[in-house]
């Protein structure tokens, strides 16, 4: 059996540890041969690829990023995609295709396995932890801790200087990263893409945070939209998947609040930092624990299945399933958090 492997999308910690983990049961137990697609769905489109032995993969499991590296390429949008993609694993003489990913990679594994017969395991990741089917999905762990040590710091700072601070986290059209840190960090303020906000409101809470004698921060989330009007976008660029390029929230409210209240406001946009460096432990864990599943699954022959977290389980879900929806942030777990705003 000669199993490929492709990492796509945005890249998140613990990509590495599935790869270590595919590969060393797979090498040691099914005596199988791997490949490594390299930049997502470029790889098997060029062809392109690396051997993927055991050697190969010591020492990556603290690795953040991937070995395979990793693109936004869409097969689908491209006239001859499938049949670049068919003819070279049938060249590299593939039998299976390990699909690490979220919503986009795995959407594209679902239709080549329903359409196409291509024998794809999907394995979710993303930082969003917007992927329903698995209750989370790795890098969402360490994202959520870089988010939430951010805030811790600019708690001291804020202080400091008695102003408002605004940090805009990433998530898309999800709230979990906001939601969680802020939590976590205890923040004054969380805003999250699937409640608008009135700007209003969060001007009273600021001024409520100043007349404790406190500086209030606010945890904006990249698709946070306010209550009139869209999405406040930096530009409004698409990705090759017709995603819009989010980010600019931030920057605009911290504009707001200090029109409308008269205080300072300043923004931090944590961007890319959340997804770099070095998975947390329960990422390492739960990526490692994905790569063992999914090389099970390839051996059994379970194809257009995706593994996924239920509980402490893992489970096999159909890949179209899990991109079937977004798993966006539930209203009451909002309405928890909103005893600590103003
Ligand atoms: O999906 C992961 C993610 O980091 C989102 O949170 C963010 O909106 C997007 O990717 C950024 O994409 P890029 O790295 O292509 O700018």
């Amino acid at each position: 059996m000669r199993v490929g492997v492709l990492t796509g999308g945005g890249d998140c910690p613990g990509l590495n540890a599935v790869i270590r983990g595919l590969v060393r049961k797979g090498v040691q137990e099914y005596a199988y041969e791997f490949v490594g697609y390299r930049d997502g769905w470029r790889g098997p489109l060029e062809g392109d690829l690396i051997p993927l032995d055991i050697p190969a993969v010591r020492g990556i499991l603290p690795r953040g990023g991937t070995i395979l590296g990793s693109s936004r390429t869409n097969p689908l949008g491209q006239p001859d995609g499938i049949r670049r993609i068919k003819d070279n694993l049938a060249k590299d003489e593939i039998d299976a295709l390990v699909t690490i990913g979220g919503e986009d990679t795995l959407g594209v594994a679902a239709k080549l396995y329903e359409e196409y017969g291509i024998k794809c395991v999907g394995v979710p990741k993303t930082i969003d932890n917007d992927l329903s089917a698995t209750d989370y999905t790795f890098g969402f762990d360490t994202a959520v801790g870089i988010a939430t040590e951010a805030i811790d710091r600019l708690h001291t700072t804020a202080e400091s200087h008695m102003r408002v601070l605004v940090v805009e986290v990433m998530g898309r059209h999800a709230g979990w990263i906001a939601l969680h840190s802020g939590l976590a960090g205890g923040a004054n303020v969380i805003l999250i893409p699937e409640q608008r906000f009135d700007v209003e409101q969060v001007c009273a809470w600021v001024s409520s945070r100043f007349r404790a004698s406190y500086a209030p921060i606010i945890v904006v989330a990249e698709g946070a939209m306010p209550q009139d009007g869209d999405a406040v976008l930096k530009d409004g660029s698409l990705d090759s998947f017709g995603h819009v390029r989010l980010s600019g929230v931030g920057e605009w409210l911290a504009g707001e609040i200090e029109r409308r209240t008269g205080k300072e406001a300043r923004t931090t946009v944590l961007g890319h930092v959340q997804r770099g460096g070095t998975p947390s432990a329960f990422d390492r864990w739960l990526a490692t624990r994905f790569g063992l599943h999914a090389v099970d699954a390839v051996r059994d022959g379970d194809f257009g299945m995706m593994v996924a977290l239920r509980g402490t389980d893992i489970v096999r879900v159909p890949i179209a399933e899990a991109t079937a929806r977004l798993k966006t942030v539930d209203p009451a777990l909002y309405e928890e958090a909103g005893v600590f705003f103003g």
